[in-house]
């Protein structure tokens, strides 16, 4: 509901516009804020800064709330594929058979990769960090579609979307052969989206690759939860580059580099390299515990604490009801799981992490998993990027026919005010 927001500065009284989202949260319209008073709203890491309205995904952190168009992640990570859920980001709604087989067969009709790329894994050396690779390998793909570059082109737009879903699952598996010297295997079109993958991952040309349906279903869910997450540090990312009117390669390209961050995206990684560590120590998360708690040591729980959910994250309680069973399927006997489970148990009684809010998160027990399914350490945080894939092209595309303005932040300059050059000889 709209309403007015007065602010008393000084002398001045202001009031300024305030909107409500259709699930209730409020904020007040700051643009004419610097006009009508001389100030800006200072706040680093848009900690309380909403960019931009959005009708894609709510989250209520108070209550571990996610919802994707409306839908409840539980509800789509069990009756809806990655495919369908892709469509529902991008499209807005949850595709007829019709419409997804439309969807699906553009996507897959997208697969492969042109055969020059391959030689961007060759030269690349072959210890590359794979989300180094897959950053460089999507910004190339601009050079290789300049058929489908312009933002503005509706054709171009779903060219590029297609091609870009269909094309990101080859190009990390295409490097992950590369880096084991092993020879590529191509998309095989009769599949689908993540058996495809697991097939390009870890098919062999001298044997037929006999796809696990119930492997396969297990990280299509992976990618579902992962699919969005509103306004992230790289969806974020994607928004400012895409408001410049870059091409969908690029601002993709701006995602992938932020969510290699060990704070974001690259959490996964650094969960099960924590977790090998606490292992390798002896076992003991209490020891762990009391280190994260000491803010001299620099030492966080990795897998712990969000910005938005101060309740457990509704996807970490999927993976975590979920992870047993999954290891249990594929007969794998992990000793970071009892890790896991025992510093969860710890860092939730303890009062450091209550007091904080601090639970588990989508990274804490989606390596495992992960590990589970044969995918490197290394590779996690391409996983998770293949799922938020469809989010960031939504949020993307959802920026642009808004017509938002270029994102250009202001800032409080605390530098030195005017001086001289002094010349070298005399400094
Ligand atoms: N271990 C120990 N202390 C923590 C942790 C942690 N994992 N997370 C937050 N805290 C403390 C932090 O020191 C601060 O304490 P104090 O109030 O005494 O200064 C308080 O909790 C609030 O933390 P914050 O850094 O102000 O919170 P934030 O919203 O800026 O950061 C976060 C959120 C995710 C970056 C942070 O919780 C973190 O570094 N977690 C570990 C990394 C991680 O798991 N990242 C994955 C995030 S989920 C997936 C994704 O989005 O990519």
């Amino acid at each position: 509901m709209a309403g007015t927001a007065n602010l008393n500065l000084g002398d001045k009284s202001v009031d300024f516009a305030t909107t409500q989202g259709s699930e209730g949260e409020k904020a007040i319209l700051i643009k004419p804020f610097r006009q009508a008073t001389g100030y800006v709203a200072l706040d680093p890491g848009f900690v309380n800064t909403a960019s931009c309205e959005s009708s894609i995904t709510f989250i209520n952190g108070e209550e571990g709330v996610l919802h994707y168009r409306g839908y409840p992640i539980a509800d789509l990570v069990e009756n809806t594929s990655f495919l369908e859920v892709a469509h529902l980001l991008i499209e807005g709604h949850l595709p007829t058979q019709e419409e997804y087989e439309g969807f699906k067969n553009s996507i897959t009709y997208h697969t492969l990769l042109h055969e020059n790329l391959k030689r961007l894994f060759e030269l690349v050396p072959t210890d590359a960090h794979p989300m180094s690779v897959l950053s460089a390998a999507v910004s190339a793909l601009a050079t290789f579609y300049q058929d489908s570059l312009d933002p503005m082109n509706e054709d171009q737009v779903r060219l590029s979307i297609h091609r870009l879903i269909g094309k990101l699952p080859t190009i990390a598996a295409f490097h992950y052969k590369r880096s084991r010297g092993q020879a590529y295997i191509y998309p095989d079109n009769r599949l689908d989206y993540a058996a495809n993958f697991m097939k390009m991952m870890f098919g062999f040309h001298t044997e037929p690759y006999e796809v696990d349906e119930e492997v396969a279903r297990i990280l299509d869910q992976l990618l579902i939860l992962h699919a969005d997450h509103e306004q992230n540090c790289s969806t974020t990312a994607v928004r400012v580059v895409g408001s410049s009117q870059a091409n969908l390669y690029a601002s993709v390209t701006s995602g992938i580099c932020a969510l290699s961050g060990p704070l974001h995206g690259g959490a996964n990684q650094a969960v099960l390299e924590m977790l090998q560590t606490i292992h390798d120590d002896g076992g003991d998360v209490q020891k762990f515990v009391e280190l994260a708690r000491d803010k001299t040591s620099g030492f966080r729980l990795m897998g712990f604490g969000h910005r938005v959910y101060k309740a457990y994250d509704p996807r970490a309680h999927f993976l975590q009801q979920k992870v047993e069973v999954v290891l249990r399927k594929l007969k794998v006997n992990d000793p970071l799981l009892n890790i896991a489970r025992k510093l969860e148990e710890v860092a939730l009684s303890d009062s450091y992490f209550k007091d904080r809010n601090l639970y588990p998160n989508v990274d804490f027990y989606s390596g495992i998993i992960y590990r589970a399914l044969g995918i490197p350490v290394n590779m996690f945080t391409v996983m998770f990027a293949l799922g938020r894939l469809p989010g960031w092209i939504a949020q993307w595309k959802e920026n642009l026919e808004k017509g938002y303005p270029i994102c250009r932040p202001r800032q409080i300059y605390t530098g030195e005010t005017m001086r001289k050059v002094i010349p070298m000889s005399e400094r």
